[in-house]
C-alpha cells in the first residue's frame, strides 16, 4: 500500500507540531524538506527543526542542500529515517555511503531536468529513488507530467528499491503515480491548504 508524506514545508512553521499531530495518523511519515539557500535558492529548515517532530511519525529528510555528507550526522542524530540527496550536489556517492552506516535509509533524488540514468552510478548505494516531479526549491509548483513515465521507468530497471515522487502530487495525479509504481507520495500544499487534510490523504491513498 502506497504511504503518503506530508510536506511540513506546506504547514505553518508556527505551529509545527500540532500541524504534525493533526495528520499523523494517516501518514507513513512527515517530509521535510532542507534547503541551504545555495543548491536552491531558499533557505528552510535545519536539524532542531527536523529534531522537534521527532516521535509524531517516522521522519523522511529531503535534503537540497551542496554538502550533504557534511550534515548526515546531524540530520541522523535528529531522528530522521529516511535521508535523501541529490544526484546534482557534491559527491552524491559518498553521501548515500555515510546514510547506510548509521542503519537507516538513503535516498537518491533527481530533478525533473537532470537525465533519468544519471543515478545509475550510485544506485547501487541507495534504498530509494526520489523523483522530483518539480524544479526543488518551493512547495506549490505544478507538476511535471513527465514524472509518471519516469516512476514506471525506474521501477522496471530497480525493482528492489522504494520510489518516492515529491512535488505538486495531489489526488489529482496520485492512481496514475501508483499505478506506475510509486510507494511514498510526497505532498504539500494538497495537504495543507485542502480544507480536511486526513480525508484528502485518505483519498490519495485509496485513488
Ligand atoms: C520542493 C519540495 C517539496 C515540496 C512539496 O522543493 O521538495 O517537498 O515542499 O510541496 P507541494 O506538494 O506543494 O509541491
Ligand atoms: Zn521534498
Amino acid at each position: 500500500m502506497v504511504k503518503i508524506a506530508p510536506s511540513m514545508l506546506g504547514a505553518d512553521f508556527g505551529s509545527m507540531r500540532k500541524d504534525a499531530k493533526s495528520v499523523a495518523s494517516e501518514s507513513g511519515y512527515l517530509h521535510m524538506d532542507v534547503m541551504d539557500g545555495h543548491f536552491v535558492p531558499n533557505l528552510t529548515m535545519g536539524s532542531d527543526l527536523v529534531r522537534s517532530l521527532k516521535g509524531i511519525a517516522p521522519l523522511d529528510v529531503h535534503l537540497m542542500i551542496t554538502n550533504p555528507s557534511d550534515f548526515i550526522d546531524d540530520f541522523e542524530e535528529a531522528g530522521a529515517e529516511i535521508i535523501s540527496v541529490h544526484i546534482e550536489a557534491n559527491n552524491p556517492g559518498k553521501a548515500l555511503k555515510l546514510i547506510r552506516k548509521k542503519g537507516i535509509k538513503a535516498g537518491i533524488a533527481i530533478n525533473p531536468s537532470t537525465p533519468e540514468d544519471a543515478i545509475d552510478t550510485v544506485a547501487d548505494d541507495a534504498d530509494m529513488i526520489l523523483v522530483m516531479s518539480v524544479e526543488p526549491g518551493y512547495c506549490g509548483q505544478s507538476f511535471h507530467e513527465s514524472s509518471i513515465q519516469r516512476v514506471q521507468n525506474y521501477k522496471l530497471k530497480y525493482p528492489g528499491k522504494l520510489i518516492e515522487v515529491d512535488g505538486g502530487v495531489s489526488s489529482k495525479n496520485s492512481k496514475q503515480l501508483i499505478e506506475a509504481g510509486a510507494d511514498i507520495l510526497v505532498a504539500g500544499s494538497a495537504i495543507f491548504n485542502s480544507d480536511d487534510p486526513l480525508d484528502t490523504i485518505r483519498a490519495m491513498k485509496k485513488s
